[in-house]
């Protein structure tokens, strides 16, 4: 009895932790209040890749119109992710205006979003693989930048 209860006293400390551990990962990965961005990373041969359209007056213009057509009502006419169609999203678009923000998500990454879509479960994100082109996916994410751009220039203009 004795032996038996000793042996076991050492296993409780670590059988704890590793109950604590499993209950900490479950609580990670519980979507708490369903808000929790569940964004997928791009395969790292896109992430690798370089917007390869050149950015011309043309292709911006171009892809303002699209923008306007497929991506404002929920993009926001400003790129805040604030448009007109997110009032009962969960997650909503990220703030495009937000320099610091866009400077973590690469072109690569944009344009698999674009073309692919997001969780689908948790975003009203869906891809527009098929109905626009590459290049058409790839001027969109130069206008998507622009909205920093633009911010800073003005910003800049202010002072
Ligand atoms: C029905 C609403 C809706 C429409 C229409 C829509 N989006 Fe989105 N989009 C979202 C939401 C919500 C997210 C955030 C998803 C996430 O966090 O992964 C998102 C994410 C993105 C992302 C990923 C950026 C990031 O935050 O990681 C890009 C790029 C994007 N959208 C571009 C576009 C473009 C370009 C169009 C038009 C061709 C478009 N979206 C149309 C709702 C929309």
């Amino acid at each position: 009895m004795d032996k038996a209860s000793k042996r076991r006293d050492p296993i409780h400390p670590i059988r704890a932790l590793m109950v604590g551990a499993g209950l900490v990962a479950l609580f990670w990965s519980m979507p708490s209040s369903g808000a929790e961005r569940t964004t997928p990373t791009a395969p790292p041969e896109f992430l690798a890749l370089k917007n390869p359209v050149p950015v011309t007056p043309e292709a911006l213009g171009d892809a303002a119109l699209l923008y306007k057509k497929k991506c404002k009502k929920c993009h926001g006419a400003d790129g805040k992710g604030r448009g007109s169609a997110t009032k009962g999203m969960k997650i909503k678009p990220r703030d495009y205006t937000d320099g610091k923000l866009m400077s973590t998500l690469v072109d690569g990454q944009l344009v698999w979003i674009i073309l692919n879509g997001s969780d689908r479960e948790t975003t009203e994100m869906e891809g527009f693989n098929g109905k626009i082109t590459d290049a058409e996916a790839w001027n969109l994410v130069h206008y998507i930048r622009s909205f920093a751009h633009n911010r800073n220039n003005q910003e800049e203009g202010v002072r």
